[in-house]
This record gives C-alpha cells, structure tokens and sequence, in this order.
C-alpha cells in the first residue's frame, strides 16, 4: 500500500491581505482531504479557530474509519456489521490492538494471557474496598485504573521503548483487569464480598460471574446473556478520534505509559454528552415512564431552547445519519427481552420516542438520528446491571480502542506533545491592587 496520507496535486490557497498562501492538500486511503496547516502559523502568524475541534484532523490514524454522513463504521477495514455478526469482543480487540486478524494460535496465545491476568493484586482489592458506598464506580474505575499501573512498575516506565517491548503484557492486564476492577467496584459499592476469576468462563461470562456470584451460589450465565453483553462490547471498541479517545492520545502524546493514559479515557467518558449518555437514557426513558408522559411532552421540551433538556441517545458529532451500531443493538435488544421473557415498558417508550424524533422536522433537518448509547441501556437493565455501572461497561468495551490508539502514538516517530493553541479573550496587561484597595 502507498504512504498515507498522500500529498494531492491540489492546493488550497489562503488569501491573507494581499498575500496568497499555497496550503498542500493531504488525502487518506478513503479519499478524505485535508487542508495541511502545519506551516500556518510559521509563514502568516496566524493560527486556525476551530472550537470543539469539529473540522481538526489532529493526527493520522489507521484504526478506525467513520463515515457519518453514510453511517459507515469500520475497524481496520472490517464493517462493523459484519464483526458483529462473525466476531467476538476478543477476537476484535486484537484486531485492533493488533491490526489484523488472529491466526487459530495468535487468538488462544491473547486468551490465554487475559486469562492469566484476570485476579487483581489483593492489595488493590482491599483499596478498591476502601471507597466509600456512594462513589460511582466510574470515578473507582479510573482511580483503580491508574493505580493498577503501581502493581506493575516494569510495565508502565514511561520509557517509550521499554514501554513498546512490554507492550503484550500490558494490554493482557488492562484488558483483563478492567473487568475484574469493575466487578469488584460494583460488589464494594452493593456490600458484597469479593469472588475471584473462574478460568473455564469465556470474557464476558467471567465477567458476570464476578458481578452476580455469591461466594456460595454461582451465577447462572445464560449464554444469550453473555452474547449480548459481547455484542454490546465489540460495538463499543473503538470510534476513532472522540473525546475519551483523544484524551487518551493527548496524555499519551506526553510521553505517559498506558496506565494514565486509559484512566484519563475513562474520566472523559464519564460525561453525559458521551459515554454516560447510556445511563442519561435509562434515567430519561424512566423520567417518562413515572409521569405518565407517552413521549409527545419530552420531544417538545428538547425541541424548546429556553429548556435545558436533551434527548439523551439522539444526535452525534459525526453520524449525520443512523449511528450502525444502534441499528444492531435495537435488534439485539428485541431478543434478549424475548429470551428473558421481559416486557420492559421502556423498550416501548423508547420506540415511540425514535418514531416521533425520525418525523418531526426538528431532528431530521438537525439529522438527530439515534445512537449507539438509545438502546443499550435496555439491554444492560434487561441483564440486571445496574444504571450506574452503564458507563463501566462501555469503558470496558472500549479498552482495546484506547490501547490501540496509545500503541499508534507510541509507535509514531517523532511524535509530538499534543498542544492545540487558543484565541485569548481575557483582560489585556493590568497593574496588580493590594488587597485593601479592591472593592
Ligand atoms: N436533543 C435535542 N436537540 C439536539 C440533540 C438532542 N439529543 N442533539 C443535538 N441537538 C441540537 C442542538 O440543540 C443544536 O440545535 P441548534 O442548531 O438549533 O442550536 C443542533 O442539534 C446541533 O447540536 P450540537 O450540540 O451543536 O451538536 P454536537 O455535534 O456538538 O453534539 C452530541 C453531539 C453531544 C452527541 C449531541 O447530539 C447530544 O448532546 N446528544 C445527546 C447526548 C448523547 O446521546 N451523547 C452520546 C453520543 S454517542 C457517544 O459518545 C457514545
């Protein structure tokens, strides 16, 4: 393959007063363009303004390829669609660890070390314990998180080189111990006493062993269960340059081993504008559900701008269009309900929701589409996991995207510290008062 991103034929140019800038114009392997501003500031002084980052290509990248307006998403260059329906959470997060698809063998070597790694040092455990009841295991994950990285201090030097040559170990223990920290922030926050790792399980039916077991009573895992939470996991892996992915690459671009870097992705997922919208939606579709509201009262109040009122699960900075990963889990969620034998009347408000938000003009000239975050939820409570630990579950999912995405950057010669630039706003020069002299 050649080199991307490849220089264009095409230039942009900038007229500045009476001088014209030649910009390069860089296209990657789907024909995306870019306008190349890195001599910017150097030949003009000036710098480009671009809040929020909407239209800032921050890097290269060769992980994840989105196209919103046709909801396209793929991983490596496999359809999410089809991953989803041939693949496993594991199986896709060496693809994008890794790159490519496992051979037969290279898959049991990555099994067998996440086995290996899913007991947590027992010092952490009994730390973990320390938190008090009402902490949100999000602020316990990321805490845990980084202090993991203590455990294992040849692991995480922040010696880039060193860091790269243990890099296998590193991402077994991340992989495998963020669902063992999250169980047991979960069985702190409940009162429960700790179960460890079975080895038999297969990832995510050792995941709700360590969440529903009790010490003298296994949980039953009905593979349909473990099916769905899998799913809801792949789908969850990696989604290229947002903002918890971004933090992890901002931390990374530092020089930070992944430690850091992965509990800062999950601090910035913890917003309800990002990954915490899968539990903003529960507790939206709830909100509905006790006052009696058919949905017709909430879509008027989110259309209405002096109200401070979203429709959480709706909208995306990308998709323009249908997110594809909601499309699968809506079908997945008709049947887990249907295997469970539930009839969750929020699943039924959540429908009517969609079905007035796709016809009314207000969403569709804003192409407010519903996202991957709308039915999930459904889904999660369906299996008994508890709101809070929503958000949780995403951050597992997306591990193996925020450790690609630190090994990308570690693997980057030359990388630079990330360090966006502003337009300041604030008060010009002035002379400091003593304190006795301000009103
Ligand atoms: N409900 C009502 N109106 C909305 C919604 C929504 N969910 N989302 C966007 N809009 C409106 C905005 O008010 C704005 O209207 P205006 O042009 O009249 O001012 C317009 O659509 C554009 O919205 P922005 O906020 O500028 O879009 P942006 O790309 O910055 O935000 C976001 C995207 C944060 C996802 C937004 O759609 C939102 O808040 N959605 C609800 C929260 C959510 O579901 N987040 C999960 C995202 S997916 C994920 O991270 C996994």
């Amino acid at each position: 393959m050649a080199a991307y991103p490849a220089m264009s034929t095409k230039n942009a140019i900038l007229k500045l007063d009476d001088k014209e800038i030649v910009l390069p114009i860089v296209v990657g392997t789907e024909q995306e363009c870019g306008i190349d501003v890195r001599k910017l500031r150097d030949e003009t002084g000036y710098i480009t303004f671009d809040d929020g980052y909407a239209n800032t290509g921050a890097c290269e990248s060769k992980v994840t390829f989105i196209d919103g307006e046709k909801g396209i998403l793929r991983y490596r260059g496999y359809s999410i669609e089809e991953l989803a329906e041939k693949s496993t959470f594991i199986e896709t997060a060496y693809l994008l660890i890794y790159g490519e698809l496992p051979t037969a063998a290279q898959l049991s070597t990555f099994k067998a070390r996440i086995l290996d790694n899913s007991q947590v040092h027992e010092g952490l455990r009994i730390a973990l314990s320390g938190f008090p009841g009402n902490a949100h295991p999000m602020a316990v994950l990321s805490a845990t998180l980084n202090t993991l990285g203590c455990y294992y201090p040849d692991l995480g030097t922040n010696e880039r080189t060193h860091d790269l040559a243990k890099f296998d170990a590193t991402a077994a223990v991340l992989m495998s111990k963020v669902r063992t920290l999250a169980a047991l922030a979960h069985r702190s926050k409940e009162g429960e006493p700790p179960v460890y790792p079975k080895p038999g399980l297969d990832y995510c039916s050792n995941f709700l062993h360590l969440l529903f077991s009790q010490p003298n009573a296994d949980y039953a895992v009905h593979p349909e269960v473990a099916r769905a939470l899998d799913l809801i996991l792949l789908l969850h892996a990696d989604h290229e340059q947002n903002c918890s992915t971004s933090t992890v690459r901002m931390v990374a671009s530092g020089g930070a081993n992944l430690f850091p870097s992965v509990s800062a992705g999950v601090c910035a997922l913890w917003g309800p504008l990002h990954g915490g919208a899968n539990q903003a939606v529960i507790e939206m579709l709830e909100e509905i559900h006790a006052s009696g509201d058919d949905g017709s009262k909430f879509i008027a109040d989110a259309k209405d701008k002096t109200k401070q009122v979203r429709l959480m699960g709706f909208g995306h900075r990308v998709y323009k269009n249908y997110d594809p990963r909601a499309k699968i889990i809506k079908a997945q969620c008709d049947k887990v309900l249907k295997v469970l034998g539930i009839n969750d009347p929020l699943l039924a408000i959540a429908m009517r929701l969609e079905d007035a938000a796709l016809n009314d003009p207000y969403f569709k000239q804003r192409n407010l589409y519903p996202n991957v975050d709308f039915y999930s939820g459904i889904i999660l409570k369906a299996i008994g996991i508890p709101t809070e630990m929503f958000t949780v579950i995403f951050a597992i999912g997306r591990m193996p995207g925020w450790i690609s995405h630190w090994k990308e950057i570690a693997e980057t010669p030359k990388q630079k510290i990330h360090r966006p630039r502003q337009i300041y706003v604030g008060n010009t020069e002035r002379a400091y008062s003593p304190i006795a002299q301000r009103s």
